[in-house]
């Protein structure tokens, strides 16, 4: 079967207004400023106040549709990422299908983590790539706040609230679009990165709620070493299966956890970090929607441009991590 080949038509995302610097941190943990940017490159967040996940997702998806000039009602089918959804069931995607008015479309969830977009789109580009759909929405979104334990330093500093989105359709340019892709999983990263209630295995309790249960828990000196090694040995296998030196890439587009973490993938990579797409500055990790936060914010900035070779690489819970390579076929965003 002759496979169709899909390619990114919008992008654009959605942050909320409210700021959480370093300096509120310094007032509800002990903690500094100076120790945040120098082990993590972080110096603020941004905080949904009102509202779940969903609706940060919906903002996304609107402003890519309204990019794109199209109407909720022609997408075939809207994947959400995230691991903070607005209730363990139903799946967020159908609430955003309804908020959206996506008559026409399915929707299910996808949870991967920090992985979680680059899972979805790798779902959704092989609906279009098999012929069965032509418009597909992959939305990453996570309210970190509300899983997040603000009495714990060595998680709180971390997280923060976003979602961004991509419309996927079929393209018969055949130089351009997602070209490669490559994932792996391994269930014996759970004890380290995970929530340990509100799940079948310990249902929420009083005795959970007290214990403080119902946050993300890390290790995260044992993540840290996985997560560099997972994402760039991935990174490195997608550019040496497609021939690529650092030279023939213009953006590597990595998740966002510890710009530590970033500057070892980017210096195994053999890539500068001029090349490298970092905001985890202004908006830490927000989990699922790092990577098309990068997109979006670099391509309305004119920076991201058709042609432009990139590589996508996440790291996240399961452990789950991959990569994927694309050729930009967006016109310039300025
Ligand atoms: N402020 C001040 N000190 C802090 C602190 C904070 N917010 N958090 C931890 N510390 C302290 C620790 O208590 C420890 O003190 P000790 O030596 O007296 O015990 C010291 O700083 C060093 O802690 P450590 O955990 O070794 O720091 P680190 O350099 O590994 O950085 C993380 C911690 C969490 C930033 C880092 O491990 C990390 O980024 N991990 C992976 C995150 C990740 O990728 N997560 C998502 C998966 S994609």
């Amino acid at each position: 079967m002759e496979l169709q080949r899909a390619t990114i038509t919008a992008v654009a995302h959605y942050v909320p207004d409210k700021i959480l610097s370093n300096k509120d941190l310094e007032k509800m943990v002990d903690t500094s400023d100076d120790w945040i940017v120098t082990r993590t490159g972080i110096r603020e967040r941004r905080i949904l106040e009102h509202g779940a996940t969903s609706d940060m997702a919906v903002q996304a998806a609107q402003r890519v549709l309204a990019n794109r000039g199209i109407s909720a009602e022609e997408l075939d089918l809207i994947i959400v990422a995230t691991i903070t959804s607005d209730m363990v069931f139903p799946a967020t995607a159908c609430l955003v299908q309804a908020k959206l008015g996506a008559w026409n479309a399915w929707a299910f969830d996808i949870n991967a983590a920090c992985s979680g977009f680059l899972y979805a789109l790798s779902v959704g580009t092989r609906f279009v790539e098999s012929g069965v759909h032509t418009k597909v929405l992959v939305i990453g979104a996570d309210k970190m706040s509300s899983i997040t334990d603000y009495t714990d330093r060595t998680t709180c500093i971390l997280f923060g609230d976003a979602a961004a989105a991509v419309l996927l359709e079929p393209t018969d340019e055949k130089e351009l679009g997602i070209l490669d892709q490559k994932f792996y999983s391994d269930g014996r990263g759970a004890e380290f990165l995970h929530m340990k209630a509100g799940g079948s295995l310990r249902p929420a309790s009083h005795e959970t709620v007290e214990k403080r249960m119902h946050y993300l828990y890390q290790d995260g000196k044992s993540v840290f070493k996985v997560a560099v090694k997972g994402m760039s040995d991935v990174a490195v296998e997608i550019m040496e299966r497609n021939k690529l030196t650092y030279k023939d890439i213009d953006w590597l587009v990595p998740h966002q956890a510890n710009l530590r973490i970033v500057d070892a993938t980017a210096e195994r990579m053999g890539i500068d970090r001029s090349k490298v797409m970092i905001n985890i500055e202004k908006y830490g990790n927000t989990t699922a929607a790092t990577i098309p936060l990068c997109l979006s914010e670099w391509w309305h900035k004119g920076l991201l441009k058709r042609g432009h070779s990139v590589i996508l690489a996440a790291f996240g819970a399961g452990y789950t991590w991959g990569a994927m390579y694309l050729k930009w076929s967006l016109e310039n965003g300025k």
